[in-house]
Protein backbone atom coordinates (compact mmCIF):
# COMPACT_ATOMS: atom_id res chain seq x y z
CA UNK A 1 0.00 0.00 0.00
CA UNK A 2 1.75 3.14 -0.88
CA UNK A 3 2.24 5.82 1.43
CA UNK A 4 1.84 9.85 1.38
CA UNK A 5 5.19 9.78 -0.19
CA UNK A 6 4.31 7.71 -2.88
CA UNK A 7 1.47 8.93 -3.58
CA UNK A 8 2.78 12.19 -4.12
CA UNK A 9 5.96 10.74 -5.98
CA UNK A 10 2.81 9.19 -8.02
CA UNK A 11 0.57 12.12 -8.44
CA UNK A 12 3.63 14.25 -9.83
CA UNK A 13 4.81 11.35 -12.33
CA UNK A 14 1.71 10.93 -13.46
CA UNK A 15 1.07 14.64 -13.79
CA UNK A 16 4.05 14.25 -16.13
CA UNK A 17 3.16 10.93 -18.02
CA UNK A 18 -0.10 12.93 -19.01
CA UNK A 19 2.02 15.43 -20.27
CA UNK A 20 4.10 13.47 -22.09
CA UNK A 21 1.56 11.22 -23.23
CA UNK A 22 3.05 8.17 -21.29
CA UNK A 23 1.45 5.62 -19.17
CA UNK A 24 1.24 6.19 -15.27
CA UNK A 25 2.91 3.34 -14.43
CA UNK A 26 5.48 3.36 -16.48
CA UNK A 27 6.75 6.98 -14.91
CA UNK A 28 6.24 5.87 -11.82
CA UNK A 29 8.78 2.71 -12.36
CA UNK A 30 11.13 5.10 -13.92
CA UNK A 31 10.80 7.39 -10.79
CA UNK A 32 11.55 5.31 -8.44
CA UNK A 33 15.21 6.25 -7.73
CA UNK A 34 16.41 7.08 -4.20
CA UNK A 35 19.11 9.46 -4.14
CA UNK A 36 20.65 10.42 -0.29
CA UNK A 37 23.33 12.87 -0.05
CA UNK A 38 25.67 13.01 2.50
CA UNK A 39 27.36 16.06 3.12
CA UNK A 40 30.96 16.88 4.71
CA UNK A 41 30.77 19.77 7.10
CA UNK A 42 34.39 19.73 8.07
CA UNK A 43 36.55 22.48 6.83
CA UNK A 44 39.76 20.14 6.45
CA UNK A 45 38.98 18.23 3.31
CA UNK A 46 38.71 14.71 3.45
CA UNK A 47 39.59 14.25 6.59
CA UNK A 48 37.34 11.96 9.44
CA UNK A 49 34.33 13.52 9.14
CA UNK A 50 34.80 13.22 5.26
CA UNK A 51 35.50 9.43 5.54
CA UNK A 52 32.88 8.53 7.85
CA UNK A 53 30.14 10.50 5.69
CA UNK A 54 31.48 8.02 3.11
CA UNK A 55 31.34 5.01 5.02
CA UNK A 56 27.90 5.66 5.76
CA UNK A 57 27.16 6.42 2.01
CA UNK A 58 27.86 3.21 1.04
CA UNK A 59 26.63 1.05 4.07
CA UNK A 60 22.97 3.20 2.76
CA UNK A 61 23.67 2.06 -1.18
CA UNK A 62 24.31 -1.44 0.41
CA UNK A 63 21.17 -2.09 1.60
CA UNK A 64 19.38 -1.93 -1.88
CA UNK A 65 20.13 -1.28 -5.59
CA UNK A 66 17.63 1.08 -6.07
CA UNK A 67 19.88 3.76 -3.63
CA UNK A 68 22.32 6.02 -5.27
CA UNK A 69 24.71 8.07 -3.35
CA UNK A 70 26.36 11.27 -3.59
CA UNK A 71 28.85 12.86 -1.39
CA UNK A 72 29.47 16.55 -1.08
CA UNK A 73 32.89 17.15 0.98
CA UNK A 74 32.35 21.10 2.02
CA UNK A 75 36.04 20.85 3.13
CA UNK A 76 38.18 23.25 0.99
CA UNK A 77 34.81 25.45 -0.16
CA UNK A 78 33.39 28.59 1.16
CA UNK A 79 29.80 28.68 2.45
CA UNK A 80 28.87 32.44 4.54
CA UNK A 81 25.81 32.18 6.85
CA UNK A 82 22.92 33.42 5.81
CA UNK A 83 22.82 36.58 4.96
CA UNK A 84 20.67 39.68 3.73
CA UNK A 85 19.48 39.12 0.06
CA UNK A 86 20.29 43.25 -0.36
CA UNK A 87 24.24 41.64 0.60
CA UNK A 88 25.49 40.16 -2.70
CA UNK A 89 27.77 37.48 -1.56
CA UNK A 90 29.60 34.71 -3.85
CA UNK A 91 30.84 31.42 -2.54
CA UNK A 92 30.80 27.67 -3.29
CA UNK A 93 26.35 27.04 -1.92
CA UNK A 94 25.34 27.29 -5.83
CA UNK A 95 27.45 24.33 -6.57
CA UNK A 96 25.84 22.17 -3.92
CA UNK A 97 22.25 23.06 -4.58
CA UNK A 98 21.27 21.08 -7.42
CA UNK A 99 22.03 17.32 -5.58
CA UNK A 100 20.03 18.69 -2.38
CA UNK A 101 17.22 20.33 -5.19
CA UNK A 102 17.19 17.00 -7.57
CA UNK A 103 13.98 15.34 -7.89
CA UNK A 104 14.69 12.35 -6.56
CA UNK A 105 16.61 13.00 -3.54
CA UNK A 106 14.88 11.18 -0.67
CA UNK A 107 17.61 11.11 1.91
CA UNK A 108 20.18 13.59 3.52
CA UNK A 109 23.06 11.70 6.11
CA UNK A 110 24.92 15.12 7.11
CA UNK A 111 28.27 14.81 8.85
CA UNK A 112 30.05 17.67 11.66
CA UNK A 113 32.59 17.61 13.25
CA UNK A 114 32.21 18.87 17.32
CA UNK A 115 33.87 22.14 17.96
CA UNK A 116 33.78 23.38 21.33
CA UNK A 117 30.54 20.38 22.42
CA UNK A 118 28.77 22.04 19.20
CA UNK A 119 28.90 21.47 15.50
CA UNK A 120 31.15 23.30 13.08
CA UNK A 121 30.61 27.14 11.94
CA UNK A 122 31.25 25.81 8.16
CA UNK A 123 27.99 23.05 9.24
CA UNK A 124 26.06 26.27 10.82
CA UNK A 125 26.33 27.96 7.86
CA UNK A 126 25.40 25.54 5.47
CA UNK A 127 22.35 24.95 7.84
CA UNK A 128 21.08 28.33 7.71
CA UNK A 129 21.72 28.61 3.81
CA UNK A 130 19.41 26.17 3.42
CA UNK A 131 16.78 28.60 4.29
CA UNK A 132 16.41 28.78 0.77
CA UNK A 133 14.94 25.30 0.61
CA UNK A 134 12.09 26.38 3.02
CA UNK A 135 10.02 28.91 1.15
CA UNK A 136 7.96 29.09 -0.74
CA UNK A 137 7.99 25.69 -0.68
CA UNK A 138 9.29 22.82 2.16
CA UNK A 139 11.65 20.87 -0.20
CA UNK A 140 12.75 18.80 2.40
CA UNK A 141 9.95 17.74 3.89
CA UNK A 142 9.55 14.08 4.25
CA UNK A 143 13.56 13.64 3.55
CA UNK A 144 15.25 11.19 5.79
CA UNK A 145 17.71 12.60 7.67
CA UNK A 146 20.64 10.85 9.57
CA UNK A 147 23.55 13.13 11.20
CA UNK A 148 26.70 11.61 12.54
CA UNK A 149 29.69 13.74 14.04
CA UNK A 150 33.15 13.09 15.07
CA UNK A 151 34.86 14.42 17.77
CA UNK A 152 38.54 14.68 18.95
CA UNK A 153 37.24 12.88 22.35
CA UNK A 154 35.91 9.84 23.07
CA UNK A 155 32.52 11.60 24.79
CA UNK A 156 33.45 15.70 23.49
CA UNK A 157 30.23 16.61 22.78
CA UNK A 158 29.24 14.38 19.69
CA UNK A 159 25.68 13.47 20.75
CA UNK A 160 25.20 17.09 21.39
CA UNK A 161 26.20 18.07 18.17
CA UNK A 162 23.97 15.50 16.34
CA UNK A 163 20.83 16.77 18.70
CA UNK A 164 21.65 20.50 17.88
CA UNK A 165 21.32 19.55 13.75
CA UNK A 166 18.44 17.60 14.29
CA UNK A 167 16.70 20.67 15.76
CA UNK A 168 17.93 23.11 13.10
CA UNK A 169 16.58 20.01 10.66
CA UNK A 170 12.90 19.70 11.74
CA UNK A 171 12.16 23.14 10.57
CA UNK A 172 12.09 21.34 7.09
CA UNK A 173 9.82 19.03 8.02
CA UNK A 174 12.23 16.27 7.81
CA UNK A 175 11.87 12.95 8.87
CA UNK A 176 14.83 12.75 11.74
CA UNK A 177 16.20 9.31 12.08
CA UNK A 178 18.98 7.87 14.17
CA UNK A 179 21.11 4.37 13.46
CA UNK A 180 20.31 0.68 14.32
CA UNK A 181 20.30 0.07 17.97
CA UNK A 182 23.48 1.12 19.42
CA UNK A 183 24.12 3.87 17.28
CA UNK A 184 20.25 5.44 18.41
CA UNK A 185 21.11 9.16 17.85
CA UNK A 186 23.47 8.37 14.58
CA UNK A 187 27.02 7.92 14.57
CA UNK A 188 29.41 8.96 17.23
CA UNK A 189 33.18 8.98 16.37
CA UNK A 190 36.51 9.44 17.86
CA UNK A 191 39.17 10.54 16.09
CA UNK A 192 41.63 9.07 18.60
CA UNK A 193 44.10 7.60 16.19
CA UNK A 194 46.04 10.44 14.32
CA UNK A 195 43.09 11.05 11.47
CA UNK A 196 43.15 7.58 10.34
CA UNK A 197 39.58 7.43 11.91
CA UNK A 198 38.85 3.78 10.58
CA UNK A 199 40.79 2.50 13.63
CA UNK A 200 37.59 3.50 15.64
CA UNK A 201 35.72 0.26 15.35
CA UNK A 202 32.65 1.18 17.41
CA UNK A 203 32.92 4.90 15.59
CA UNK A 204 33.17 3.03 12.21
CA UNK A 205 29.92 0.55 13.10
CA UNK A 206 27.90 3.63 14.33
CA UNK A 207 28.38 5.01 10.71
CA UNK A 208 27.58 2.02 9.13
CA UNK A 209 24.64 1.61 11.49
CA UNK A 210 23.15 5.38 10.77
CA UNK A 211 23.63 4.67 6.60
CA UNK A 212 21.38 1.39 6.52
CA UNK A 213 18.88 3.44 9.07
CA UNK A 214 18.68 6.00 6.28
CA UNK A 215 18.71 3.73 3.66
CA UNK A 216 15.60 1.85 5.63
CA UNK A 217 13.66 4.77 6.11
CA UNK A 218 13.78 5.95 2.85
CA UNK A 219 12.73 3.23 1.26
CA UNK A 220 9.81 2.62 3.68
CA UNK A 221 9.02 6.33 3.21
CA UNK A 222 8.99 6.10 -1.06
CA UNK A 223 7.94 2.46 -1.79
C1 LIG B 1 38.06 24.56 17.07
C2 LIG B 1 38.01 23.10 17.44
C3 LIG B 1 37.24 22.72 18.51
C4 LIG B 1 37.15 21.39 18.86
N1 LIG B 1 36.34 21.03 19.90
C5 LIG B 1 36.17 19.72 20.18
C6 LIG B 1 35.26 19.33 21.20
O1 LIG B 1 34.59 20.12 21.85
N2 LIG B 1 35.10 18.00 21.45
C7 LIG B 1 35.82 17.06 20.76
O2 LIG B 1 35.62 15.87 20.99
N3 LIG B 1 36.68 17.41 19.77
C8 LIG B 1 36.88 18.71 19.47
N4 LIG B 1 37.73 19.08 18.45
C9 LIG B 1 38.41 18.01 17.67
C10 LIG B 1 37.68 17.67 16.37
O3 LIG B 1 36.30 17.45 16.59
C11 LIG B 1 38.25 16.40 15.76
O4 LIG B 1 39.62 16.55 15.53
C12 LIG B 1 37.57 15.98 14.45
O5 LIG B 1 38.09 14.76 14.04
C13 LIG B 1 37.83 16.93 13.31
O6 LIG B 1 37.13 16.44 12.15
P1 LIG B 1 37.87 16.33 10.72
O7 LIG B 1 38.96 15.30 10.87
O8 LIG B 1 36.82 15.89 9.76
O9 LIG B 1 38.39 17.68 10.40
C14 LIG B 1 37.86 20.41 18.11
C15 LIG B 1 38.67 20.82 17.04
C16 LIG B 1 38.74 22.15 16.71
C17 LIG B 1 39.60 22.55 15.54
Amino acid sequence: MPNVNSRRRFLQTAGVAAITGLGATSMYAQNTKNKIVGVSCSPRKGKTTATAVQIALDAAAAVNSNIETEMIDLGGKTVYGWTPPDRKISDDFESILPALKSPDLTGIIIGTPVYFRNMSSLCAAFLERLTILRKPQLLLADKAVGVLSVGGYRNGGQEMAIQQIHTAMLCHEVMIVGGKPGAHQGATLWNAYEDDITKDEFGIESAKKLGTRVAEAVLSLNT
